[in-house]
């Protein structure tokens, strides 16, 4: 078993004095090359942050990320560029393609701008797998989500990384389009011995997943291989109980490894609860007011995803 990835005492926090906010605290994470893993966990519980970090988008207040044997955060600005480039691919919930490029162009832009020759073969048997043939010359805006987002898959996977990351790269698909992609994650891991590392808040995306670890509050809680859908349910149900859940409220939450459906009564606040529950096992967020935050978050992405794709 070898490792593609590590995190070691990852901690970031934002902000400062009153107003901290510990998004990660001292985590410690390894991903398995050759596996697909999820990471979930309700809203807010660090898990874009944990993403962005083991993928050198962003740099750690403290501790220490491996990306193979390579040490991320003492190396200089041009050869993590070029780390980010070569070795590591990622699928965003915005798509982000480049709207003025067709869909060729957009596979084959990053190995474009790395001044490398596109691998035609790789090229033709990725193109397949994910349906696109037909839609080569198609501007962006003349593809659906569901195709977009096979582009930006494919685009992923093109100069062969180490790692494919997807921050809820289903997030704004339907659930066709959804199965495609995550069909495609699954057969790329599979196939090509690709490892993938997908956040996502849907027991559906996750379960096509070999490894799920649950966030909360900044702390990895539990971990599951092998889940189905439904027992990925029943162990959020217990991690995430609902705040106005009398029936679960014996439950601790705590931030340590938890043991799940242990005793007869947990199993039955499970089986009771789980159709109540929201997509993530997670209570709906709270609104909040007049700020339109899909804006912010779509604006901080596409900056990220400048980074990823063309910094
Ligand atoms: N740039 C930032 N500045 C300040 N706080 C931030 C920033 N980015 C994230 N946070 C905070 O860090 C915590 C973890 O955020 P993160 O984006 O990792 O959550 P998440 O699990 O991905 O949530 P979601 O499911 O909503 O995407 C949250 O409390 C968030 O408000
Ligand atoms: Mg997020």
């Amino acid at each position: 078993m070898s490792i593609a990835a590590r995190a070691q005492g990852l901690t970031k926090t934002y902000g400062s004095g009153s107003t901290v906010v510990t998004a990660l605290d001292n985590v410690d994470f390894e991903v398995v090359s050759g596996e697909f893993t999820a990471i979930m966990g309700p809203s807010g519980s660090g898990k874009s942050t944990l993403m962005h970090l083991l993928a050198a988008l962003d740099t750690p207040t403290s501790g220490e990320i491996f990306i193979g044997d390579t040490a991320v955060g003492r190396m200089a600005d041009t050869p993590l560029t070029e780390l980010r480039r070569d070795r590591i691919g990622f699928i965003f919930q915005a798509f982000n393609l480049v709207p003025t490029l067709s869909a060729r162009e957009n596979i084959v832009l990053p190995i474009s701008i790395a001044g490398k020759k596109v691998d035609e073969q790789w090229f033709d048997r990725i193109v397949d797998v994910l349906g696109l043939r037909d839609r080569l010359n198609h501007k962006p805006a003349e593809l659906s989500g569901g195709q977009q987002q096979r582009v930006a898959c494919a685009r992923a996977l093109m100069n062969r990384p180490d790692i494919v990351f997807g921050d809820e790269p289903t997030g704004n698909l339907d659930s066709t389009a959804a199965g495609e992609v995550l069909g495609f994650l699954r057969r790329s891991v599979d196939d090509f011995q690709q490892t993938v590392v997908m956040v996502t808040h849907d027991a559906h995306a996750a379960s096509y997943a070999d490894r799920v670890v649950f966030l909360s509050d900044g702390h990895i809680v539990h971990e599951l291989r092998g889940a189905t859908q439904e027992e990925l349910l029943n162990a959020m149900s217990v991690l995430y109980p609902r705040t106005d859940d009398a029936a679960t409220e014996h439950v601790t939450h705590s931030h340590h490894l938890v043991e799940l459906g242990e005793t007869p009564e947990e199993s039955e606040a499970i089986d009771a609860h789980a159709d109540a529950l929201y997509r993530d096992g997670s209570p709906p967020p709270p609104p909040r007011d007049g700020i339109d935050e899909t804006d912010v978050e779509s604006t901080a992405e596409r900056s990220l995803a400048r980074r990823a794709l063309l910094d």
